[in-house]
């Protein structure tokens, strides 16, 4: 594809391209579970999704991700229209089972071939991969034989899964991000029980979210030690916290879920300690037997880059224990706004905190309940800049659900979704100014796919998919993200 002349281009891209540095690095991205379907071809076994999807009432309309966009077998097409999108990366996950089905020791080839057609495929069209070595299908044969993260070997095992990848693909691949989200891995995983393997108990979690680290920094150290020319990092979803009031109980009630979903990720990764806070606070926690002497140093290693996953802010409240206050509290739980829970009652993900409620703060909307708030992405951005030492950091996930359909003139019109995406690179472009070094974005998603425990419903592609042909339609989105990266580059 040719880059389009600014010229014919509306203002309202070209005028964001030129906010942006010219070598901004533009992406879409996918997990393997989402959008492979597949799950029982060439030697795959199940993974903790496959079997929690097995689960009644766990999957929003009973979905699953047995076929989803069935990218296993149109990989190559899909690779195509990443092509004509011309962003230059693609950020996709390694499926873990397909790799080493029994969890570790046996290499399933098959698996591994799959990954190397689509990177040639993905190279045809000139575009560049960004790996994810693990977006949450642990195989359940670890989750069986061990108890999956909340077991130490689980991480001892993913090292070995990210070395067996990245000896077999690295010849290919400059990008490697070890984990996405640990927080949703651990704490909706083992806390709130709303994602696979589906467990509800707080120490679980912590010990999850200990060994996904710990798994991290194992990997990481193995694979540069092989290959230091590689860029390395890891995928955190993050959120600016604020309280509903200056009242005590609520400033309280926001510096426990900050700890929750963004130090105890934050801290252990860029500085080597866990938040004295929330290690004071969770005495439930055998801390002394779960993090063992080395362990910290070994979560920190240095950072080649940070990936952060944005989507919302959260505004927190002590709740009243009288329940007076529950009428204006909306809704009422974590668990009702956000995506991976479908019911309302569910435990808390936010381990110790079940006395804390969020206050919705009248903003628009996703079809996730999610509130819309670029502004939260500058003050999360900026944060990071004033209190971590951060290395570069990219935007590895950034994007919005949508009812979308394919109109009687074939176009998917989703202005909700341009406008999205422009506020929140505008949003980028902010911190940029302010001194925050962001390298890239990336738009959650490609494809419209399996979005976990809510199912095929909720739609975040560029390109929408229709379930019961195949059929990939590029939305308005896709054409308004494909003429933004392919403007011509500010010339200062
Ligand atoms: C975060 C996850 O990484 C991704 O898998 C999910 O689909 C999006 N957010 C939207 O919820």
């Amino acid at each position: 594809m040719t880059a389009a002349s600014a010229a014919t281009l509306p203002p309202s891209v070209t005028d964001l391209r030129r906010r942006l540095p010219a070598d901004f690095a533009f992406g879409t991205a996918t997990a393997a579970y989402q959008i492979e379907g597949a799950v029982a071809a060439d030697g795959r076994s199940p993974s903790i999704w496959d079997a929690y999807c097995e689960r009644p009432g766990a999957i929003l309309g009973g979905d699953t991700g047995e076929t989803t966009c069935d990218h296993y077998h149109r990989y190559a097409a899909d690779a195509d229209l990443l092509g004509w999108l011309g962003a230059r990366f693609y950020r996709f996950s390694i499926s873990w089972p397909r790799v080493l089905p029994e969890g570790s020791g046996r290499i399933e080839q098959r698996g591994l071939d799959f990954y190397r057609r689509l990177l040639d495929a993905l190279d045809r069209n000139g575009v560049e991969p960004w790996v994810t070595l693990y977006h949450w299908d642990l195989p359940q044969v670890l989750q069986e034989r061990d108890g999956g993260w909340a077991a130490r070997s689980t991480a001892e095992a993913f090292a070995e899964f990210a070395l067996v990848v990245h000896d077999a693909l690295g010849d290919r691949i400059a990008h490697w991000t070890t984990l996405n989200e640990p927080f949703c891995s651990a704490f909706y995983g083992y806390a709130a029980g709303t994602q696979a393997p589906g467990v509800v108990d707080g120490p679980s979690a912590i010990a999850a979210g200990h060994h996904l680290m710990l798994g991290h920094g194992l990997a990481l150290r193995a694979m540069r030690e092989r290959r230091p020319d590689h860029r390395f990092g890891v995928t955190l979803n993050l959120s600016p916290v604020e309280a509903a009031t200056a009242a005590a109980a609520d400033q309280d009630a926001a510096r426990r879920i900050d700890a929750r979903r963004n130090r105890f990720f934050l801290d252990p990764i860029l500085r080597g300690s866990y938040p004295a806070d929330m290690v004071a606070e969770l005495p439930q926690v055998d801390w002394e037997h779960l993090v063992r002497p080395g362990d910290l140093a070994t979560i920190a290693q240095p950072l080649d880059l940070l990936g952060v996953n944005y989507y919302r802010r959260f505004v927190a409240r002590a709740a009243d224990p009288s329940g007076a206050s529950a009428a204006s509290a909306s809704p009422a739980a974590d668990t009702l706004v956000d995506a991976e829970a479908p019911a309302a009652a569910e435990p808390t993900p936010h381990v110790g905190c079940e006395d804390v409620e969020f206050v919705a703060t009248g903003r628009p909307r996703t079809q996730m309940g999610w509130e819309i708030d670029p502004e939260g992405l500058t003050e999360l951005l900026l944060r990071l800049h004033r209190d971590y030492p951060v290395p570069p950091l990219y935007l590895t996930e950034n994007g919005m659900a949508h009812a979308d359909e394919v109109g009687a003139d074939g176009r998917v019109a989703d202005p909700e979704r341009i406008a999205y995406l422009r506020t929140h690179l505008e949003a980028c472009a902010d911190a940029i100014d302010r001194g925050v070094d962001l390298r890239g974005y990336f738009a959650w998603s490609f494809l419209d796919n399996f979005e976990w425990s809510l199912g095929l419903e909720r739609r975040f592609g560029l390109v929408h998919v229709d379930y019961e042909t195949q059929q990939r339609t590029p939305k308005d989105s896709a054409y308004w993200y494909r003429d933004l990266v392919a403007a011509e580059t500010p010339r200062l």
